[in-house]
């Protein structure tokens, strides 16, 4: 299997300054083999608004923008499952497949052959290279970037769908750059992602590089996102300061959609979205 060919990975000097880099996903599709042939529809994202600077990312073989507005979806989400009631042998609780309010943490996972249905290709000036997340997802995902665009900020998709096959050489990457315990801290151990929901995506800007580094969290693109992602169904999974909970570093990028009115319902509560999930 081959290793990512891209990462950025900077300074490990500690939770507050530790930054880690996303691997891109056309690459492990290629490596993995889990890619087009998965793709059910193509969506192309509209251009950024008049006068932004900042360079939007590249999109190779990305369409011309569409002006076709969609519709945000406010339906409710599909209501919890609880995870089996028996942890697996290896001591983790398998969770149900389909079910997108199932926890994800270091003692839930999903089965390695389960897939989301209905992802679909998302390119275009809002997309670092070719990124994928369910069609449930889209309409939110587009009305978010497009309302931080109209307030000047230029917010790319970065990281999005990861198969459980990518997920392991995700894994696998970060333990053979910096060893077991800073990996787990940072990435996912296969099946344990909620990238592989296809409901969760990894966001970045210009401001940073498109790197997905703790920063992102100072710049206006991340202010903004912290104040207003809810707003659009997606919540912030590893906030600052709570990795004893969580199981991971702040991740200001790192948002899973769950729909507006739990979204909401998570801001409400105060809880991280794993204790919501799991209350
Ligand atoms: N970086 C998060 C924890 C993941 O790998 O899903």
């Amino acid at each position: 299997m081959a290793v990512p060919a891209r990462a950025i990975l900077k300074g490990m000097q500690g939770s507050r300054t530790l930054v880690f880099a996303a691997l891109l996903l056309p690459l492990f599709l290629l490596a993995c083999g889990d890619g087009p042939q998965e793709v059910d529809s193509t969506v192309v994202a509209r251009s950024p608004a008049a006068g932004d600077e900042a360079s939007p990312p590249s999109t190779p073989g990305g369409e011309p923008a569409s002006d076709a507005t969609v519709e945000a979806s406010h339906a409710a989400p599909p209501s919890p499952v609880a995870p089996t009631a028996t942890p697996n042998a290896d001591g983790v609780y398998i969770v149900p497949c389909g079910d997108i309010l199932v926890p994800l943490d270091k003692l839930h996972r999903l089965e390695e052959d389960c897939e989301p249905q209905g992802l679909v290709l998302l390119t275009g000036d809002y997309a670092f290279e070719q990124q994928r997340v369910t069609e449930d997802v889209l309409p939110d995902l587009l009305a978010l970037i497009e309302a931080a665009a109209a307030e000047g900020h230029v917010i790319a998709v970065v990281s999005s769908y990861r198969s459980f096959e990518t997920q392991r050489n995700t894994f696998q990457y970060h333990v053979d750059e910096y060893g077991l315990e800073q990996a787990s801290r940072v990435s996912a151990r296969p099946g344990h992602s909620e990238h592989q929901l296809g409901t969760t995506v990894d966001f970045s800007s210009a401001a940073v590089g498109h790197e997905l580094v703790e920063a992102f969290g100072r710049t206006p693109e991340g202010r903004w996102l912290a104040e207003h992602a809810h707003e659009y169904g997606f919540v912030l999974s590893y906030p600052e300061g709570m990795e004893e909970v969580t199981g991971y570093i702040y991740e200001p990028w790192h948002f899973r959609w769950v729909g507006r009115e739990v979204a909401a319902e998570v801001r409400a509560s105060g809880l991280t979205l794993g204790q919501f999930l799991l209350r």
